[in-house]
Parts: C-alpha cells; sequence; structure tokens
C-alpha cells in the first residue's frame, strides 16, 4: 500500500535532501505584499535568491515598481560554480511611459551569485529591503547575514525555524516576527505544484497584525483544572492559544502557534523549552523535579514544545 505523505514530511524530506527548488507563487507574495504599501516607497528592493527570468518576485516588483514608489529592484541569480549575472530595473529606459520588465538591465556578476558573495553583499549593503524564498536548507546563515548588515526584510521559512536556537532569541527580543499570510503551494522546477503544510513569513516590517490583540474569553479563576502547573516549570500548560486565561499574572507555557498571533504590547515573551534546558530560564525550573527540562511534563507525559509567556502589565 502507498503510504501517504503529510505536507510536513515534504517539508522534512526537502530539508535533509537540501533540494532548495521552490518557487514562490505570484498569488502568494501579492497576498503578503499588500501588508507593507508604506513600507515600499523611495526603497531599494533586493531579491538575493531569485533568477529573474523565472522568480516571482522580481516579477511582483518590477510590475508593481509605479503603484509601490519603487527607487529601483535587484535581483541576483543563482548559478552555483558558474559565473552569473543581475538584473536591475530603476527607470524607464525604453521611453514607453511604464517602467516594468522590459526595462530590466542585465549585468554579468563576477562569480556564481551565492548570497554571502562578496559582490552580493555589496549589493545587500545597497539595499533597503530584502525580500525572497531563500534556500530552507541555509535559512539560518541567511538570516544572520540579514541581520549583520542589519537590514529589513520579508522572506518566506518553515515555522520549524521558530524553535531554531538561532531565530527563537530575535523573536523573543522582538528583532522579528512573523508575516500575515501561508503560502500552501510553490511550483517545482518541472512545473508541477507543491504542498507545503507550515510555511510562513519571516519579517522585521511593521505590520498591523502586530497590534491586534488575542480575544480571550476564558478565566483561571473557577476553571484551575484546565491549566494544569508543570511537573518540571513553574508555569501553567495552555493547551490552545485561544485558550489563554485572562486573569492569570503568572507564566504559561503556549503551544508555538503563538508566535503568529503574538501582540508585544499584550505579552511578554519569557523564553522557551530551550531556553530552560540550557538553564537560562533557572526562575521557572522546578528544583525538586529529577527528570529532563527537554520539555514540559505533566505528571510524567512530555508535553509538546513550548513557549513561555506572561502578560504585560
Ligand atoms: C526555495 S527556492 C526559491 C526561489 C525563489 N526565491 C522563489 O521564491 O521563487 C531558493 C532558491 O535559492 C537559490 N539558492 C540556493 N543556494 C543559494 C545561495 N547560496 N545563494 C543564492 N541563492 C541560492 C536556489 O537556487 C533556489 O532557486
Amino acid at each position: 500500500m502507498q503510504k501517504k505523505e503529510s505536507a510536513n514530511s515534504n517539508l522534512n524530506r526537502a530539508s535533509a535532501a537540501k533540494n532548495d527548488e521552490f518557487y514562490t507563487r505570484l498569488t502568494d507574495i501579492e497576498k503578503e505584499m499588500g501588508h507593507y504599501k508604506k513600507h515600499f516607497n523611495n526603497k531599494v528592493i533586493f531579491c538575493n535568491c531569485d533568477d529573474p527570468k523565472e522568480s516571482n518576485f522580481f516579477k511582483y516588483f518590477a510590475l508593481n515598481f509605479k503603484f509601490l514608489g519603487l527607487k529601483k529592484l535587484i535581483s541576483t541569480h543563482y548559478n552555483k560554480g558558474n559565473k552569473s549575472y543581475k538584473l536591475e530595473v530603476m527607470e524607464d529606459i525604453n521611453n514607453d511611459g511604464v517602467i516594468n520588465l522590459d526595462d530590466a538591465v542585465k549585468t554579468d556578476l563576477i562569480s556564481d551569485g551565492d548570497f554571502r558573495s562578496d559582490e552580493c553583499i555589496e549589493i545587500l549593503k545597497e539595499a533597503d529591503v530584502v525580500v525572497t524564498n531563500p534556500p530552507f536548507s541555509l535559512f539560518r546563515e541567511y538570516m544572520a547575514q540579514l541581520f549583520e548588515y542589519k537590514k529589513s526584510f520579508i522572506v518566506i521559512g518553515s515555522e520549524n525555524s521558530i524553535s531554531y536556537k538561532e531565530i527563537f532569541p530575535l523573536i523573543k527580543e522582538n528583532q522579528l516576527w512573523l508575516g500575515n499570510t501561508r503560502p500552501k503551494e510553490f511550483i517545482q522546477p518541472d512545473g508541477t505544484a507543491k504542498k507545503f503544510g507550515n510555511i510562513c513569513w519571516y519579517t522585521n516590517l511593521d505590520i498591523a497584525k502586530r497590534h491586534e490583540d488575542i480575544i480571550l474569553y476564558k478565566t483561571y479563576s473557577g476553571n484551575e483544572k484546565d491549566y494544569p502547573k508543570y511537573d518540571n516549570y513553574k508555569a501553567i500548560e495552555i493547551r490552545k492559544v485561544k485558550e489563554i486565561p485572562l486573569d492569570y499574572n503568572g507564566i504559561m507555557g503556549v503551544p508555538i502557534t503563538f508566535i503568529d498571533k503574538y501582540n508585544p504590547m499584550q505579552f511578554n515573551i519569557v523564553g522557551c523549552d530551550y531556553d530552560v534546558k540550557c538553564g537560562l530560564m533557572p526562575e521557572i525550573e522546578n528544583k525538586l523535579w529529577q527528570g529532563k527540562l527537554d520539555r514540559g511534563y505533566i505528571n510524567g507525559k512530555r508535553i509538546y514544545a513550548r513557549v513561555f509567556i506572561e502578560k504585560r502589565r
């Protein structure tokens, strides 16, 4: 019998095989970019993992160049081990009254267009906002570079990255958050579509969603049995984000999906299982506990990964 593939197992396999060739659909780019118009005005946009001939990112920004008020659009093509090129759109070079794909200027690169190469880093320095779907297998390195050069960005990644030790601290310190929409399908090099279950956008640009409170309706008082204390952490377990109680002032363990709804004016992120395991949150460890601190345990049963939050007073 053929085994049914889940969308998440597709992603895990893609990551394991370092199969980075998945192209983003124009419709998914349009849906997300609609939330950032004010951030694009008079800005240099850089798509640094994008074959300009294939990339819908390049297409989107070229076609909307005037509407978004862009200053310049640059896209570099990665051609591993071979000389590559970049395409730039800046002005109406063919004098047809519009700025679009027909105004793209092609320039050879010295190397293969690796986002880490010196010449791509020089372009990065010139850019204001980086927008792309980078290779999943290099996500940590890719994000580290964006932070090193203090860039604004809107990039696609796996939701699994939230718990990476390189990414979670950035979320906790409010330097990185999740975008608005969820691309569910990508195009493969042979033109067929492939579904993924846990892909999201990561950004450091302000968006309205980040200022919206999670609507809470449950109380802790009177429902204590629904919020058990962990055996190993001094915190209560919240099974579903929507069940976060209105009236609890201590530390709460919530599912990682909380990050998608997180408003830093409503809650404070104090850590995650990883932090407790590494001794970074000694204040929430139950010192009498003899077992592991890798995850929360309730009556000896290991719970899914949790983020620890508290209400902002
Ligand atoms: C997930 S695909 C997305 C492609 C395109 N950004 C899109 O969304 O349609 C990631 C792309 O990154 C390219 N890539 C892989 N390693 C790279 C590197 N070191 N530097 C730049 N691009 C790279 C791959 O060739 C691949 O096309």
